[in-house]
């Protein structure tokens, strides 16, 4: 364990006025995505994707890293250097995903947990050698207004048990973690409600992690925001999403953390810009707040690209305004005019 590493690692992830690309969908999210542009989903179809958002030229002024999937970090450019290796010389520090997915959690009907730990050792000093310097796993935790209300107790100390494990696992191998346990946005839930949640999974999370020895100075967080459920009447507005989240974050992660990243979980793209602003600008705060987002970074991009090889330059275009637009918002320097202006 290189704590040097480690620490200069998480304070490049966190550094001011860039935050990191989540490019770590799995092959079947790909798929997904591709479809809604009528794109076959193939081997090369995901290297030309994933390669023209990395080789966006200036994206590394907004870009402190990229979360990879096992796939990507095997690929090259078209010049035929390795992703990650392509990524170092620019100054941007390569990433990869490193649980195996959400599965159902038993007798705990709608809930998942991530699994992923067999072998996840080997797995890790494989990817340190192809250049990774953090690693993510993202759990899952439904909020169900049923009876039993969701989230269990069981899936939040199941995935809480699970994120430690990998964290310390993470650390040992000098790989920063990158913990994401995501309160999903699905529902018709009130934002108290999501507020209530997302503090039980952050105080699960911590406990876990302190029972396994995991050091918070090498340690980044990668959490949702308290927002309105999807389907909620009464829909929050930023500074109330920005009040409650610090509020959450400020009870429960420690301050001696390097720095706080946000998932955009299905945001509208201005949305999670407007909501990062709105908490980076606040004063005071324990720690530096980014973005990780992996949507709201992507989405116009990927609506240029439609899968041609010509609207290459334009999908570039659609990039580095996003990635310069929540690179602004993590400075609390973001104005909506500044959106308007662009289009
Ligand atoms: P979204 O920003 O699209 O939520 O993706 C972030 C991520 O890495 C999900 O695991």
């Amino acid at each position: 364990m290189d704590k040097s590493l480690l620490a200069r690692t998480a304070a490049a992830m966190v550094a001011r006025g860039k935050g990191v690309l989540a490019a770590d969908e799995s092959s079947g999210t790909c798929e997904t995505r591709f479809k809604t542009i009528n794109t076959a989903c193939t081997e090369e179809s995901r290297r030309i994707y994933r390669g023209l958002l990395f080789t966006t030229p200036g994206a590394e002024q907004f870009i402190s890293g990229v979360i990879l999937y096992d796939e990507t970090i095997r690929q090259k450019t078209d010049d035929g250097v390795l992703f990650p290796d392509y990524m170092a010389k620019k100054g941007i520090l390569p990433g990869i995903k490193v649980d195996t997915g959400a599965k159902n959690l038993a007798l705990c009907p709608g809930e998942k947990v991530t699994e992923g730990l067999d072998g996840l050792r080997e797995r890790l000093a494989g990817y340190f050698k192809l250049g990774a310097r953090f690693a993510k796993w993202r759990a899952v935790i439904a909020i169900g207004e049923g009876n039993p209300a969701l989230p269990s107790h069981t899936c939040l100390y199941a995935n809480a048990h699970a994120l430690a494990r990998y964290a310390a696992l993470c650390q040992e191998a000098s790989i920063v973690p990158m913990i994401e346990p995501e309160v999903l946005l699905d529902g018709g839930h009130s934002i108290e409600r999501c507020e209530d949640v997302t503090e039980a999974t952050l105080r699960a999370t911590y406990a876990a992690m302190a029972a396994h020895n995991v050091s918070s100075e090498h340690l980044i967080l990668k959490t949702s925001m308290v927002v309105s459920g999807k389907t909620c009447a009464r829909q929050a507005g930023a500074d109330e999403v920005a009040e409650r989240t610090m509020r959450v974050l400020k009870r429960t992660v420690p301050a001696s953390q390097p720095g706080v990243v946000f998932l955009s979980g299905g945001q509208s793209d201005v949305s999670a810009t407007a909501h990062l602003n709105a908490m980076a600008a606040m004063k005071g705060l324990p720690w530096p707040l980014t973005f990780s987002y992996s949507r709201a970074l992507q989405n116009p991009a990927l609506n240029a690209w439609k899968g041609q090889n010509a609207n290459i330059g334009a999908a570039q275009r659609a990039f580095h305004h996003r990635a310069q637009m929540n690179s602004l918002a993590a400075q609390g320097k973001w104005k909506p005019e500044l959106e308007r202006k662009a289009a």
